[in-house]
């Protein structure tokens, strides 16, 4: 089935947070990274700035920046009349109130799409869509990160997430996923179900994060081969 720009929500995330998510530090930033579902996220952006290697895969990059441009004003209304609604389900630590909220979110995503042609003719931004093979060898990649993407969207299914994060974990050294809970943040029987499948031949970890927005999604999920 094609991939329908309209049926994303593009919401992206900066580097700061990628790295308080994926509990990153200053040595892990000469790492080769791969990221996956990075969507409209600026880590690929700063990262790059400083001197970074970042590869970001993602369906949407099949798109032009005018189309993305539009798609993230269309969200963006809707995204922030929805969190008005749901306060009291976030933690208003880091970020504020909802003005610091769509002022973060909307400058990350401009930041992204400032430097979304030159990625993209970088090879820094590929198009692709999970679960399908990497024109990658093995072990490319020192860490692989998936944010708000893998275990949050339930619906795409055990399958789906096994033969995802297998590709991954080919390409990549170790995988780091955030958050491991769904979409309202609950725990999951995938997320559970998951962790069973790759603890039988990999080093698998729940590590507490000092990020939390959604109340209840402070926990990262790495799988080291
Ligand atoms: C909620 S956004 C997260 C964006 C970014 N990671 C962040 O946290 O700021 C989820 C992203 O997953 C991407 N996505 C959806 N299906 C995918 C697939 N099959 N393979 C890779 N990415 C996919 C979407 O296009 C979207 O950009």
């Amino acid at each position: 089935m094609a991939f329908k720009l309209n049926s994303v929500v593009p919401w992206g995330r900066n580097m700061e947070e990628y790295m308080l998510m994926f509990r990153l530090n200053e040595n892990d930033l000469s790492k080769k990274f791969a990221g996956f579902g990075d969507g409209p996220a600026c880590f690929n952006c700063e990262m790059t700035e400083k001197n970074g290697s970042v590869i970001s895969f993602d369906p949407i990059y099949q798109f032009s920046k005018e189309d993305l441009e539009k798609r993230i004003e269309e969200v963006r209304v809707i995204v922030m009349q929805q969190m008005s609604e749901n306060m009291d389900n976030y933690v208003w630590k880091n970020i504020k109130n909802l003005d610091e909220l769509e002022f973060t979110r909307m400058s990350a995503m401009r930041k992204f799409l400032s430097d979304y042609e030159k990625g993209k003719a970088e090879g820094r931004y590929v198009f692709h869509e999970l679960p399908n093979r990497l024109p990658y060898d093995d072990n490319y990649f020192d860490i692989g990160l998936s944010s708000h993407f893998l275990l949050m969207y339930t619906s795409l299914g055990y399958d789906f997430h096994i033969a995802s994060m297998t590709e991954m974990l080919r390409v990549c050294k170790e995988i780091r996923i955030f958050p491991i809970v769904d979409l309202d943040a609950d725990k999951t029987v995938l997320t559970e179900k998951v962790i069973d499948y790759f603890k039988k031949d990999c080093k698998v970890e729940i590590v507490k994060t000092e990020y939390e927005f959604q109340k209840g999604d402070n926990k990262l999920l790495i799988i080291k081969k």
